[in-house]
């Protein structure tokens, strides 16, 4: 299990409700506003890191989590879609970031949660919407969050993978059964249309980008998500 953490940094309950906010979809040329504007509706912030080499497209890395590490309390969730994390790990940590998470499909998992676990980050694996449970469930009792992607990564934008759900409920059945206390994420193509079904599937943190980003008032689309989780959460009784 991951470490315990300061009190910006402080680990939802278990299956508390969260969205965080994908900074890909945000103006690049306004990013501290940006995240300021969700900055009181939001305690997440994604940051999707690419490398061209794991996902066909190339973003950001650590000099942008350092930028905004003094002008944000926000949660950084870093999302690494890179094939060599271990190189970054320790870059991501000293910017500032609180979790990281690695995809289970670049291998070497174990020696790279053992690298969060020392660099005293929270532990976070991904799984693409392709994969299976099983390919995670050995790591599940070490983990603070198991990403289970919505869309094959690479870009915002893209339209939800409603067969992941299958991957969710699955996740969620095991955390329930052995008692963890682990997130569980969705991420890609998470909106009004897309929320109740994830939530329905036993996620609890919600990764929106353009739904966000893409939106007139950022901060009343994040909170409209938030509700729309509440409200599937509670008819689920
Ligand atoms: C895709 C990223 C996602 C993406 C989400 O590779 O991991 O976080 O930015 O963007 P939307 O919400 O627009 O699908
Ligand atoms: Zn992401």
């Amino acid at each position: 299990m991951g470490v315990e953490l300061d009190q910006r940094t402080e680990a939802p309950a278990n299956g508390e409700l969260r969205v965080a906010p994908s900074i890909l979809s945000a103006d690049f040329a306004h990013l501290g506003a940006a995240v300021a504007a969700i900055e009181p509706v939001c305690s997440w912030l994604h940051v999707d890191v690419m490398d061209g080499h794991f996902v066909p497209n190339l973003t950001i890395g650590p000099p942008v989590v350092q930028s905004l590490r003094p002008v944000s309390q926000l949660f950084f969730d870093c999302h690494l879609m890179i094939t060599n994390p271990e190189r970054y790990l320790e870059a991501f940590k000293v910017a500032g970031a609180d979790g990281c998470t690695v995809h289970v499909e670049v291998g070497n998992t174990a020696a790279h949660l053992d690298h969060m676990e020392d660099l005293g980050l929270r532990l976070g694996l991904a799984v693409n919407p392709d994969g299976d449970f099983s390919l995670v469930e050995p790591f599940m009792d070490r983990l603070d969050l198991l990403l289970v992607m919505t869309v094959f990564p690479g870009f915002g934008g893209q339209s939800f993978i409603a067969d992941a759900m299958a991957t969710v409920a699955a996740a969620r059945a095991y955390a329930t059964a052995h008692h963890l206390a682990v997130d569980i994420e969705v991420d890609g193509g998470i909106g009004p249309s897309t929320i109740a079904t994830a939530t329905e599937a036993g996620a609890n943190v919600f990764v929106a980008g353009s739904a966000i980003f893409g939106a007139a008032d950022p901060a009343r689309a994040a909170a409209g998500l938030l509700e729309a989780a509440t409200a599937t959460r509670r008819s689920l009784g």
